[in-house]
């Protein structure tokens, strides 16, 4: 094979359970809170009255039915949807792949907001295309270090057209751009004539229900969007869409339709019925109830169990699923990950989001979709491989004692 898809074959390893490791690691959400009665009634009728229709290949466009339930969706935080710049996908991995293949080429460079969701960086690579870190400052991705590494990697002859971005409560870190940070590097995209692409899954799960403006809300010809129904509906519906300025619409769908075909006509239709009987407030505001209480329980029990006189820093997201710790001398955490697991516990090491080896000090904790009653117990096993000595310590140690 041509192309480099190492990430992706670890991935699976996040989602491994069993025996009585306690998993804070692969980004599930917690599916208790759908309502499966209705959702079951919902289907049975679809397949009951319109099988036929729905169990059939559809043409590629986000269903009628259904564009109004992603206009909801995207308007929440400013975004705009109409019939006219959706394209269907089977989630935003799929939007990933479709977007590198249609609009990058094998050989040019995309930058990359890092720590990256690793689905992304392995879609691109898959692409072919060469991935380059964008700087960061204070407040986030630096506009103006961005402007300086376009025009370097350009003059050493690469073409770089595409910037992807995770704005809001970010995975790995929970971290999420300001507005007018938002606006900064548009304005540099615009600028560099560098596309944005926007990758949303978390955007509407901040825990005290505060959205953020999209970028696609503040220049929709500069940013292709990325929307997925995995988070704030289920991900075994394998739904999502992309919101292409016009000129892009084309390539895009021509690319989507090349990997799938078409779109699930049977989750298209679950989605529209739910959303028309019951619209989406009621179940994004439980899903945020659910993540707002197990991440005070993790952040918490991280807290008592870690104290302050600890090399591990990390920051209380206001969204999303996921906790960032950061070594303060820089250790590298893969080590630590694996201390974790001989406890008991598995958690993600950050080099696993680093583009060019960097984040190796990280480690992510996903707290989504832990059990409320495991999660301080898995904090407290966590906590033990964090406190151990490295292992030429332990020698030292035993050697002086
Ligand atoms: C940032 C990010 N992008 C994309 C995805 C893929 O999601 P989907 O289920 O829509 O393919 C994920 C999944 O965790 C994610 O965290």
């Amino acid at each position: 094979m041509w192309t480099d898809t190492r990430p992706a074959a670890e991935l699976p390893k996040l989602f491994e359970r069993g025996g009585d490791v306690i998993s804070l690691s692969g980004g599930l959400p917690d599916l208790d809170v759908l309502p499966l009665d209705a959702i079951s009634t919902q289907l049975s009728r679809l397949v009951r009255l319109g099988g036929k229709l729905a169990l059939q290949y559809t043409t590629p466009h986000v269903a009628k039915a259904l564009v109004p339930a992603v206009a909801d969706l995207m308007a929440r935080e400013d975004g705009h949807a109409d019939g006219d710049n959706l394209i269907p996908t089977s989630g935003s991995q799929m939007g990933l792949t479709a977007v590198a293949l249609a609009l990058g080429a094998p050989g040019e460079t995309i930058l990359v907001q890092t720590p990256a969701y690793p689905g992304a960086t392995a879609a691109f690579r898959t692409a072919g295309l060469e991935l380059h870190g964008a700087a960061e400052d204070e407040n986030g991705l630096d506009p103006e270090q961005l402007r300086t590494t376009v025009r370097e990697l350009r003059s050493a002859g690469a073409t770089v057209r595409m910037l992807y971005v995770n704005p809001t409560f970010q995975n790995p870190t929970g971290a999420t751009l300001s507005v007018p940070r938002r606006a900064e590097i548009l304005t540099a995209c615009r600028e560099l004539d560098l596309l944005l692409i926007e990758d949303n899954p978390y955007g509407l799960l901040g825990f005290d229900g505060a959205t953020t403006t999209l970028f696609q809300a503040l220049d929709p010809q500069q940013v292709v969007y990325l929307g997925t129904f995995s988070k704030i509906f289920a991900p075994g519906l394998r739904s999502g869409w992309i919101a292409a300025p016009q000129h892009l619409r084309h390539d895009l769908a021509r690319v989507a339709e090349i990997i799938s075909l078409s779109p699930s006509a049977l989750a298209q239709g679950a989605l529209a019925a739910f959303y028309s009987r019951s619209g989406w407030t009621d179940l994004i505001d439980r899903y945020r109830d659910s993540y707002r209480e197990r991440c005070t329980l993790m952040a918490d029990a991280l807290d008592a169990e870690l104290g302050a006189d600890t090399p591990w820093t990390w920051q209380r997201p206001d969204g999303g699923f996921y906790l960032w710790l950061r070594h303060r001398d820089r250790a590298d955490a893969g080590r630590y990950a694996q201390a974790a697991a001989a406890h008991g516990v598995s958690v993600v090491p950050g080099g696993h989001f680093s583009v060019a080896g960097e984040h190796a000090d990280g480690l992510r904790l996903c707290f989504s979709n832990v059990p409320r009653k495991k999660i301080a117990e898995g904090i407290g096993r966590l906590a033990a491989a964090l406190t151990e000595p490295a292992p030429q310590e332990r020698e030292l140690t035993a050697v002086a004692g």
